[in-house]
């Protein structure tokens, strides 16, 4: 995993919108084969920095390397030029056109037939290579011409996976894939994240849910208010130290502290009321 030079650097990361610090000086390092997990609680920085690196935002101070060297994205679509693709919860799916339109999004021209005017996709072929890579990662579709919309959350994410694999990206960004999915379909999706790993993509997670991460990650990196807590190895850390780690582990200690204490009181008043015969 660790030989030759990484996908990606994060060198010293800031980002300030106004007055608001979203990421201070945060560096973190991404490996072909690797599932790097990045974890934190609501506001602590996870979106803004996989934003920079799929060239939504710039950051304000610090420098990306892909693959050793210094990039400046100035739109989404140099960094997947760079092979960097990204796959938001909210994906961008038309769920009225078919899984092989959607798939072939933007990539029309990849899979043609006709020449000049009358080029258009060729929907035989097109369906064909969709059912196929969906088939690779287990996914059974019968009909792909069948609207996206009737797919499941989990599908529907595997959808968008297979094509950033399909069109050639190095390193897959996931933000939040199994958030809103029950424990079926997220699995049908840690089960890709895997597999991307086996085909040497490097991939960062990023998820609120430890037990998801923990299932997949080979390297944690924790955010916390901007800042990172630090990255590291699966075989460093316990899955219930890294729970602490996020912020709300220690409220979350706090509260059942509480709860015990009130238990307790409970049990006193109540061993002390007297109780009717
Ligand atoms: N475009 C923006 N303008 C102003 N502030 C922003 C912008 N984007 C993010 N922020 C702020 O930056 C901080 C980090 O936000 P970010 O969305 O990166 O957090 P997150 O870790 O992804 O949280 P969540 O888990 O809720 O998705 C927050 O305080 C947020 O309000
Ligand atoms: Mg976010």
């Amino acid at each position: 995993m660790a030989d030759g030079v990484p996908l990606i650097q994060v060198d010293n990361v800031s980002k300030h919108f106004g007055t608001v610090i979203a990421l201070a000086g945060v560096s973190m390092t991404v490996w072909a084969g690797e599932v790097h997990c990045l974890l934190g609680d609501n506001g602590a920085g996870k979106s803004t920095l996989i934003k920079i690196l799929s060239g939504v935002h710039k950051p304000s101070e610090g420098r990306i390397l892909i693959e050793g060297e210094e990039v400046h994205f100035n739109s989404p679509r140099d960094a997947l030029d760079r092979g960097i693709a990204t796959v938001y919860q909210d994906l961008a799916m038309i769920p009225l056109m078919s899984i092989t339109r959607n798939f072939f999004m933007g990539r029309e021209h990849v899979v043609t037939r006709g020449k000049g005017l009358f080029e258009r996709l060729d929907v035989r072929k097109a369906n064909r290579i969709a059912r196929e890579e969906m088939a690779k990662i287990g996914i059974d579709v019968r009909d792909p011409s069948q609207a996206v919309g009737t797919l499941s959350g989990g599908e529907r994410q595997c959808v968008a996976i297979a094509r950033a694999v399909y069109f050639g990206a190095k390193v897959l960004i996931l933000d939040e894939p199994t958030s809103a999915l029950g424990v079926k379909q997220a699995s049908v999706v840690l089960r890709y994240v895997a597999q991307a790993r086996a085909r040497n993509l490097g991939v960062i997670f990023i998820t609120h849910n430890v037990h998801h991460a923990w299932a997949v990650g080979d390297t944690f990196t924790v955010l916390n208010r901007g800042r990172t807590l630090g990255t590291f190895a699966k075989e460093e850390i316990s899955r219930e130290q890294l729970l602490h780690m996020m912020a709300g582990g220690r409220e979350l200690e706090e509260l059942s502290a509480e709860l015990a204490e009130f238990a307790r009181g409970r049990n006193r008043t109540g061993g002390e009321g007297a109780r009717p015969a």
